[in-house]
């Protein structure tokens, strides 16, 4: 990676702002659910503590839009956080100003200050200069560590990066070093799968990979929408009108690129999207009315088999199905036993897919399970992160 990280500069005894993504799901009760991004940010969060640093950690948590919503206050990550680290973490009910200067003079080296929900701020999503600049005010150096944020340009992930010293963090580094290799330099033959429910989020990912890579396959309600454009009847399923032309100029275009891009051949459907609902498996130009595709069908994953044997290099984001509702989770299990069988690098991103792995007992059956959602789409979509962006380059003497 060309950015600078933590490692590259000197930070004991220093206050060092973090950016992490706790963008974490929490249960009824309140507490988190599912702490894989907060694990993931512990190398950077423990190298910083074991130089001595005095951290002040900032992340938000769902979308409050620059309101205080008191269900999405930082506490209960706090208390994971302490229990990961293994020390007191002490919390901020504030973001920026005196309350949180007075407990940020307080630290004393290796303890750590988390601050209040960063999007409870107006400023935040804005990225506002003088709330950046506010946000910056206690530390001495900006580590940026929230690579599930970095397609955000927001004040602290991007806008703080001018008003200090700007470096990259363990994981940010190790998801650029994976996305990098993915896209400039990929193992081939090179398959790509995307599932999910819009093909608006992946127009880009497609448009690029049809160019690059050697398959391309399609699950999902999405790919309901390219069977549309190639004039199926769908029965109910969903699918997105307003994306019927984009999906029909990617499959022009895909009789000439290099990439195959395939479609299910059939499908598992439904009358009624619910666990245990009755199903059948009909070809994918034969949907019923009233009944809706929700998973690909046996001989589709076949199909897809047939090239995931092949590949050197897997890159997934998207559930094929319905997969929270057995048994349409059925084909997204198959797929994913397919590529943990597999002789090839496998690259797995975004929320809903990273969900599904987890829950089918597959998540450590790939080589790098990513915190980004949107970041991984962006990226492999040719967009810069602003995130990453802010950040010094290596040979920046800006330090
Ligand atoms: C995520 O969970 O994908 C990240 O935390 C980004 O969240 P956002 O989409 O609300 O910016």
């Amino acid at each position: 990676m060309s950015k600078l990280t933590v490692k590259d500069i000197p930070v004991e005894g220093k206050n060092v702002f973090v950016r992490v993504d706790f963008n974490v799901p929490l249960s009824l009760e309140g507490k988190v659910a599912d702490d894989t991004k907060i694990r993931a940010s512990l190398p950077t969060l423990s190298y910083l503590l074991e130089k001595g640093s005095k951290l002040i950690i900032a992340s938000h948590l769902g979308r409050p839009k620059g309101q205080v919503v008191e269900e999405l206050r930082m506490g209960p990550v706090a208390e994971k956080l302490s229990q990961l680290l293994g020390r007191k973490v002490f919390k901020s009910d504030t973001v920026v100003g005196a309350e949180v200067e007075r407990a940020v003079q307080a630290l004393k080296p290796g303890e750590v200050l988390l601050l209040e929900n960063i999007r409870f701020e107006p400023g935040e999503e804005k990225n506002d200069p003088e709330f950046a600049k506010a946000l910056s005010k206690p530390a001495d150096i900006y580590v940026n560590d929230a690579f599930g944020t970095a397609h955000r340009a927001h004040a602290s992930t991007n806008g703080i990066a001018r008003f200090l010293p700007a470096v990259a963090g363990l994981l940010m580094e190790k998801e650029i070093m994976y996305l990098n290799e993915s896209k400039e330099n990929p193992l081939l033959p090179l398959v790509v799968i995307l599932g999910g429910k819009k093909v608006a989020d992946k127009i880009g990912v497609i448009r690029h990979f049809i160019n690059h890579a050697d398959s391309l396959l399609l699950g999902g309600a999405m790919a309901n929408t390219f069977l549309k454009a190639r004039g199926y009847a769908l029965g109910s399923s969903f699918y997105e009108e307003d994306k019927l032309d984009v999906a029909g100029e990617i499959l022009e275009e895909a009789d000439s690129s290099r990439a195959k891009l395939y479609l299910p051949l059939d499908v598992v459907v439904t009358e009624e999207l619910r666990a245990q609902s009755t199903f059948k498996v009909v070809k994918a130009e034969e949907i019923p009315e009233r009944w809706s595709a929700v998973d690909i069908g046996p001989e589709t994953v076949d199909a897809y088999k047939e090239v995931i044997k092949r590949a050197k290099m897997i890159l997934w984001n998207g559930p094929l199905g319905a997969y929270e509702f057995p048994p349409f989770h059925k084909g997204t299990e198959m797929i994913a036993s397919a590529i943990a069988d597999a002789d090839a690098e496998t690259i797995v991103g975004g929320g809903d897919i990273v969900a599904a792995l987890k829950e089918l007992g597959f998540s450590d059956k790939v080589t790098h399970l990513s915190t980004g959602g949107g970041a991984i789409l962006d990226f492999w979509g040719g967009k810069k992160l602003p995130g990453l962006a802010a950040l010094q380059e290596k040979d920046d003497k800006r330090r």
